[in-house]
């Protein structure tokens, strides 16, 4: 019921060059991939340049990031506007490096999701808890708070366009994947909050994906759980072999 999305984030890495020929390398393996969505969130400076690349392929870009206007004296942003306007599809918001070297909070979270909901672009949310928070037990209140706060205002029919990405800090860049039963136990929680703000059958069509050292030799289990609905995946999707694995191509 839900399709499978994979996502790959590249975070700040690769020149154009690299960008162009990772394109070049993936375009041929991609053919035919039906089953799982894929999404690419490259820097801002290349979104354009891969929209082009993959016209035809099953795969889409998005970006890492979003301001929560389409236009002003905003130096430096860039707004859902401009994001739509060459070809991208999603974004990430509240990825747990803005929270932590950008200063997002929850409320400057929910309203870019606000933004990118009243746009055609889909958000995908990231929440998650640090290490200590979850050796404290608070991971459930955490994830909760997240959730709540960054979705405040949201309603039933915005509900649908969203992509939550369960993406546990001490996971993210460290090797440390959760075990696929942590993840669900948490993912399920994610699907009980979601049932509570916008109904059972609104939060079984959102997909909430895993992100944290995602690999090819973890995603398969992960996929395998009820409530994993794909993956955001960062070092992993930087390299065109290790990425079409992951994406589950026949190459
Ligand atoms: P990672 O990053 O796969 O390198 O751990 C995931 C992410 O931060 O989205």
């Amino acid at each position: 019921m839900r399709k499978p999305l994979v996502a790959g984030n590249w975070k700040m890495f690769k020149t154009r060059e690299e960008a162009q020929r990772f394109s070049s390398e993936l375009v041929p393996l991609v053919t035919g991939l039906s089953d799982t969505e894929v999404l690419i969130c490259p820097p801002y400076l290349y979104i354009h340049q891969l929209v082009e690349a993959f016209e035809g392929t099953p795969i889409q870009i998005g970006a890492q990031n979003v301001f929560w206007q389409d236009q002003g004296a905003f130096t430096g942003e860039v707004g859902p506007a401009m994001l739509e306007s060459v070809g991208a599809t999603y974004a990430i918001v509240g990825h747990s490096e803005r929270r932590q070297y950008f200063s997002e909070t929850d409320e400057i979270v929910n309203k870019k999701i606000q933004a990118v909901l009243s746009s055609s672009l889909h958000p995908i949310v990231c929440v998650g808890e640090t290490l200590d928070e979850r050796e404290q037990g608070k991971t459930s209140t955490v994830i909760q708070n997240q959730v709540m706060r960054g979705l405040s205002q949201i309603n039933e029919k915005q509900a649908q366009a969203l992509v939550i990405a369960y993406e546990p800090v001490w996971a993210i860049g460290t090797g440390k994947t959760a075990t696929p039963q942590i993840a669900q136990e948490v993912h399920a929680h994610i699907r009980e909050i979601l049932s509570r703000l916008f109904g059972k059958t609104v939060a079984n069509t959102i997909r909430v994906l895993y992100g944290g050292s995602v690999k090819p030799d973890t995603i398969d289990a992960l996929m395998a759980m009820q409530d994993i609905d794909g993956a955001l995946v960062g070092g992993a999707s930087l390299d065109v072999a290790s990425f079409a694995t992951i994406l589950g191509c026949k190459g």
